[in-house]
């Protein structure tokens, strides 16, 4: 389950990196945003993935750590961040989200695709809380977009899809009781087969606040990805939030 092998990276990097793309622009503006202190200091990535996200960076001008437990994803991602992996501005290491020990301070930490919703237990995403927070700068942020129960339902109803034209089955399934949804992508590209299973869990906003509090944080906002300036009133009724904590 969510082993993002070989074959999936490369489909994965093809068939979903336009998401990170996208949300890298929005990304950039709030960083230059934020307080003068943080500018020079590294950003870093929660499930980098295929390093759509650092490579936006880098090319800003920030130095970027990518961590993702999948050395195939990294693979792609060092591949696609060469340039700066060589002058040592891009770092990308392998590594569980749920438990990891870096240095820092790191002026913004972020991930983006759900990364967060893979987190199979509340236990998992406090200690990730909790890492994140030991290595934040002080006026940093931390900043990551999370499906919400909501959004697990329309994921694993409308993903439902037979790419016919790249031979992937992909089915959802969700377990409304457990606040689950599962993905499975079978299929086969460029004649090599694979079969995934991506398990997204989601966790009420009003527990991931009170987690947050209890690892240091102060009381997060809710924002849309193309407006992180207004906080959102009702997250809850989003498929997709962004949380800014501090
Ligand atoms: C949906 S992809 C998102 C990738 C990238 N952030 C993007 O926006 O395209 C989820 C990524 O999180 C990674 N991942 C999932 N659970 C992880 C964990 N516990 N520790 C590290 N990486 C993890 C996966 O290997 C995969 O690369």
């Amino acid at each position: 389950m969510n082993v993002y092998g070989e074959v999936f990276a490369g489909f994965y990097d093809r068939r979903f990196g336009a998401y990170a793309e996208k949300a890298a622009p929005y990304l950039l503006r709030f960083y230059a945003l934020l307080p003068d202190s943080l500018a020079h200091l590294p950003i870093l990535d929660l499930g980098c993935g295929t390093g759509r996200l650092a490579l936006r960076f880098l090319e800003a001008g920030h130095a970027f750590v990518g961590l993702d437990q999948s050395s195939h994803m990294l693979f792609l991602a060092e591949n696609r961040c060469r340039r700066f992996v060589l002058e040592r501005k891009g770092r990308f290491l392998q590594e569980d989200i749920s438990r990891f020990q870096i240095g820092g301070p790191f002026g913004m930490v972020v991930s983006t695709y759900n990364v967060l919703n893979h987190l199979e237990s509340e236990e998992k995403l406090r200690l990730c809380f909790r890492s994140v927070r030991r290595c934040l700068a002080e006026e940093g942020r931390f900043l990551f977009d999370f499906q919400t129960l909501r959004g697990i339902h329309e994921w694993a109803s409308t993903e439902s899809a037979q790419w016919e034209a790249e031979h992937i089955q992909c089915r959802g399934e969700l377990d409304e009781t457990r606040g689950t949804a599962c993905m499975h992508l079978k299929g086969e590209v460029e004649g090599n087969a694979f079969e995934e299973e991506i398990v997204n869990y989601a966790y009420p906003l009003e527990k991931v606040i009170r987690w947050l509090g209890e690892e240091g944080f102060k009381r997060p906002d809710f924002f849309r990805i193309d407006d992180l300036k207004t906080p959102l009133q009702e997250p809850e009724k989003q498929n997709r939030v962004v949380v800014v904590a501090a």
